[in-house]
């Protein structure tokens, strides 16, 4: 559904990925980890066309990403939701009013046909009592549970997202862990994972992909994940970076 074909990219005059090539499956729940500044949203934010790789493909249900123009991007945006580290809901409206504005905008429906859709997508994500709260009167877990419940108004057939637990209070990231593999997965949605805490990746029990120094140190599921040999994985596992991170 989603294939990374040898990407490599340069940032800031430093080589980011080096031929990285990984392929996500419809359906699945898909993790990147990796160390800070690895490249983990590089990669996630080239899959959207935020960042374009220097070489290499990458096709989204068969569409070749790296050639859409601005048109074509927009509608790859609604096929594929980001939900990026900080919520982005306006406090000036309530929580249905931010899941209805996309609704209206998109397939232009009266506000009040609008917020009726909106409170069935927080009622999928388990927020709709929060339907009427301000945004800015909640956590960030429940900020972030309702721009899911924003994001899934395009119906999208992947979402992205990048450091979903960051900033979460154990009890707020089991609930995104849960989300992610209850509802949403039993929708079919395929789901990108960009994280870094341990907990989290082995709760969703995916698979994963692991980005070190430019390319693809481990590729598998998480059994092999936690049953790994490598120093490099074990360090990110048990938090311990090792002599080689240093
Ligand atoms: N738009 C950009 N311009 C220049 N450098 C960037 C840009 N985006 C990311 N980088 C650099 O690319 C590297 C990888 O960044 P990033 O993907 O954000 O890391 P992480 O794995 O923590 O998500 C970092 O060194 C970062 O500074
Ligand atoms: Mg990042």
């Amino acid at each position: 559904m989603i294939e990374f074909d040898r990407i490599s990219i340069t940032l800031g005059g430093r080589p980011v990925l080096t031929g990285v090539s990984a392929s996500v499956r419809e359906g699945e729940v898909f993790c990147i980890i990796g160390k800070s500044g690895v490249g983990k949203s590089v990669m996630i934010k080239q899959l959207v066309g935020l960042l374009q790789p220097d070489s290499g493909s990458i096709r989204f249900e068969g569409d070749e990403v790296t050639a859409m123009d601005e048109r074509r991007l927009a509608g790859l945006r609604r096929r594929c939701g980001m939900v990026f580290q900080q919520a982005t809901l306006f406090d000036s409206m309530t929580c249905v009013d931010n899941v209805a504005l996309p609704i209206r905008k998109h397939l232009g429906l009266p506000p009040h046909r609008a917020r009726e859709r909106a409170l069935g997508y927080l009622a999928r994500v388990g927020v709709e009592h929060l339907a009427y709260r301000d945004p800015s009167t909640l956590g960030p877990g429940l900020r972030k549970l309702v721009a899911i419940a924003r994001t899934m108004t395009m119906e999208p057939r992947a979402i992205l997202y990048d450091e979903p637990t960051t900033g979460l209070d154990p009890l707020a990231a089991r609930k995104f862990d849960a989300l992610v593999t209850g509802p949403l997965t039993e929708e079919g949605v395929t789901q990108v994972v960009v994280s870094h805490d341990v907990r989290s990746i082995f709760d969703i029990g995916g698979r994963v992909l692991m980005l070190h120094e430019g390319g693809v140190r481990f590729l598998g599921t998480v059994q092999e994940l936690a049953n790994s040999a490598d120093p490099v994985v074990r360090g990110f596992i048990t938090g311990d970076p090792g002599k080689e991170e240093q």
